[in-house]
């Protein structure tokens, strides 16, 4: 593909244009075009499948179900080691699609190529190890057992901040589990979830076992997805308002579900922190994708001590950053998925200006395109303003003065939002003491990168349900069934 940048890619089948339903690639009668964030340019047409298209993907995985749960872990984990070592080899192209149609730096696109397939290798390893158990009986003549089974087929709503990774960490838990999957993937970004599927036919998938549908009917294909009497689960990562939406629609047939939805997280800089560490960490937690990931730094609380050396670190550090185009090699911040996305965070800047907070650096679009805002920085913030209140998705840094660490978790636990929290210290016994009291699912301690496939992803409160990655994202995929056995007399 020789694209508006210039490259080409190495292997161009990689380039999708139509949905992958049972092992065959559908065009429906009408195009969707995928627009490169960076300067609003069309780079494909994708064909665009509806409802017919996604019942016909929910029929093809639930034919293949009986195939796929009935192979061996093994020979499942087989599989699923040829699609990571495939990824991986593509490592580059599949880089290159992510920044194409996602924005983001080419480095960081092509670490999300490793994470996702980080999430597919460690799967492939863990469905060799789902374990039953036996219980001790209460009566001499039963023995009781517990088996785990695939809970099915599994439906999937993915976003388009991380285009691989996200269908990469459901998909990898759900087939080595023994389910099959079908996925509609963001609008924006179907090119990676198209080549995500290429490659797992030549791992050696089986047709039906995993589907990409791309279309524009959101609601009509979320309704397919949610309610369909053979989708056993349905799976989501995206906003908590339309994770609300989904899991009311799942309630008709009382699907299981697992939500990965939005978050509001505090970074907390403690008076003993190290105040370079705890810069890189909001550089890294922050500006990261541009400000859009649902684990992003959302207020940093500082204590009042510090806050003048820390905002002159910080400043000094956000002023540093590149902005520019994913392709080229300085690039650190891309652009935001949309020029509507900015308008949406100048917004949130702008109202929190005009309730007192100060304006510091950016505030306001960058000049290399419509969908680029620049890094920005804001103090004097309270957790009352829009910008500490909603969660920002963007490259803003809102800094919130705190005095005692009984306040700033009060502060900090005072948002619906449940997902990931970082803080610095060197006090040991501080450590204990805030990692226990704050309410979220993840807590970076002197660390603002969190996520390996090692790890449990997930939130509390509306932050969603359920776990990704770690030895305990199986467990969304399986139910365990109680086996009572009787007439065994002694
Ligand atoms: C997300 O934004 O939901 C994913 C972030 C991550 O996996 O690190």
């Amino acid at each position: 593909m020789q694209s508006e940048q210039g490259f080409v890619l190495n292997d161009e089948q990689l380039l999708k244009r139509f949905s992958y339903i049972n092992g065959s690639w559908h065009s429906s009668e009408s195009d969707l075009a995928v627009t490169n964030p960076s300067n609003g340019k069309v780079v494909a047409k994708v064909s665009n499948a509806g409802i017919a298209e996604t019942e016909l993907a929910i029929k093809s995985a639930k034919q293949a179900l009986q195939l796929w749960s009935s192979k061996t872990a093994n020979e499942r984990s087989t599989l699923l080691k040829n699609w990571f070592r495939l990824l991986i080899q593509h490592q580059d192209d599949l880089g290159r699609i992510l920044t194409l149609e996602q924005g983001k730096p080419l480095s960081e696109a092509k670490g999300e190529i490793a994470y996702g397939a980080s999430y597919i290798e460690w799967f492939a390893e863990e469905a060799k190890r789902v374990y039953g158990e036996t219980i001790p009986s209460p009566s001499g003549n039963k023995r009781l057992l517990v088996i785990k089974q695939p809970v099915g087929v599994v439906a999937a709503i993915t976003p388009w901040n991380f285009p691989n990774a996200m269908i990469a960490r459901k998909a990898a838990a759900a087939l080595a589990a023994g389910c099959t999957f079908v996925v509609r993937p963001a609008t924006q970004t179907p090119l990676s979830a198209l080549a995500m599927a290429e490659l797992a036919e030549r791992a050696g998938i089986p047709a039906g076992v995993f589907n990409v549908v791309v279309g524009k009917d959101s609601r009509g294909m979320g309704k397919v997805l949610t309610q369909h009497p053979d989708v056993a689960k349905f799976t989501f990562t995206g906003s908590t308002a339309v994770g609300k939406s989904l899991i009311s629609q799942c309630a008709t047939s009382v699907k299981k579900v697992s939500m990965e939805l939005g978050g509001n997280a505090p970074f907390i800089v403690f008076e003993d922190a190290d105040l370079d560490a705890a810069v890189e960490g909001v550089i890294a937690s922050k500006y990261r994708n541009a400000g859009q990931t649902c684990i992003c730094t959302n207020r940093i609380f500082v204590h009042q001590s510090v806050l003048p050396a820390f905002t002159e670190k910080l400043t000094q550090a956000v002023s540093e950053l590149n902005v520019g185009d994913g392709f080229a090699k300085q690039t650190q911040v891309g652009p935001m998925i949309n020029s509507d996305a900015v308008s949406e965070v100048d917004s949130l800047v702008n109202e929190s200006i005009a309730a007192g907070a100060k304006l510091v650096l950016g505030g306001k679009r960058h000049p290399a395109g419509d969908a680029f805002y620049l890094p920005t920085i804001l103090t004097q913030v309270t957790n009352d303003m829009p910008i500490a209140k909603n969660e920002i998705f963007g490259p803003v840094s809102p800094v919130i003065a705190f005095t005692s660490e009984e306040q700033v978790l009060s502060l900090a636990n005072d948002t619906e939002y449940g997902l990931a929290a970082y803080f610095y210290t060197r006090d040991i016994g501080r450590i204990w003491r805030v990692a226990e009291g704050l309410d979220f699912g993840m807590v970076g301690i002197n660390e603002g990168i969190i996520s390996n496939a090692a790890a449990p992803f997930g939130g509390v409160k509306q932050s969603g349900n359920g776990r990704e990655g770690s030895r305990h994202g199986l467990a969304d995929y399986m139910e365990m069934k109680y086996l009572c056995m009787g007439g065994l007399d002694r």
